[in-house]
């Protein structure tokens, strides 16, 4: 079935590769790149394949990327993550979605390497939404939420509800959300 599945990915890369415009590659390759530094593998088109047959997190954050064209040709074996949804227009490359169910990205803007895990909340109070800078870590469970400006280099703790703005390189948790720790600058 693996076999099957993998040569029915190979035909979809095929078919939609001509019509996915130079920006969405580069993004779709930035956020490939870093699941592969996260799992400790070279990036290839063989590995990326993997990818997408094995997780369907992964297979979301393609689809986002291509603002969801193309979803009905490889949703016959390959749906999406159930209960993730992104809605942000503008998140930079290198994003990791890890698990990611239950998940709701809504900020007004997303740095690069945004690493998220499951049952977050990234949304609007106040009809406000918030920006987040580079490098950031949002940990399951958390909440991040309003017109708020998270900082470059920061973690989320799990369960953390955040409503404040938070400075570059920290960690905050808890709930309403505190510093506990200064990071490295990267
Ligand atoms: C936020 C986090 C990254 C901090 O890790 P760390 O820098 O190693 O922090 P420490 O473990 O040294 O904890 C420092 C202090 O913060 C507290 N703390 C840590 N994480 C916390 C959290 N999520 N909520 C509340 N308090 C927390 C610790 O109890 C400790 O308190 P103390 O100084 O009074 O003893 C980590 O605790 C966390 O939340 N990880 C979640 C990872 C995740 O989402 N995994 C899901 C995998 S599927």
């Amino acid at each position: 079935m693996t076999l099957i599945k993998k040569t029915y990915c190979w035909l979809c890369l095929l078919v939609t590769r001509p019509f996915i415009s130079d920006k969405e590659y580069n993004l779709i390759r930035d956020d490939f790149n870093a699941v592969c530094r996260l799992r400790d593998v070279e990036p290839s088109l063989s590995q990326f394949v993997n990818e997408f047959v094995k997780f369907k997190e992964f297979r979301s954050v393609v689809y986002y990327r291509l603002r969801n064209r193309f979803r009905l040709l490889p949703s016959l074996f390959f749906k999406g993550q159930t209960a993730l949804f992104i809605f942000s227009e503008q998140i930079e490359g290198g994003m990791i979605i890890e698990h990611g169910f239950s998940t709701v990205i809504n900020a007004k803007s997303i740095g690069r390497n945004l690493t998220i895990y499951q049952q977050v909340t990234i949304g609007c109070s106040k009809g406000a939404t918030p920006v987040i800078g580079d490098d950031c870590t949002i940990c399951c469970g958390a909440k991040v939420i309003g017109g708020i400006r998270i900082g470059n280099n920061v973690v989320v703790g799990a369960g953390a509800v955040v409503v404040r703005d938070v400075p570059d390189n920290v960690t905050v948790v808890g709930n309403p959300a505190r510093i506990i720790k200064r990071r490295e600058t990267q």
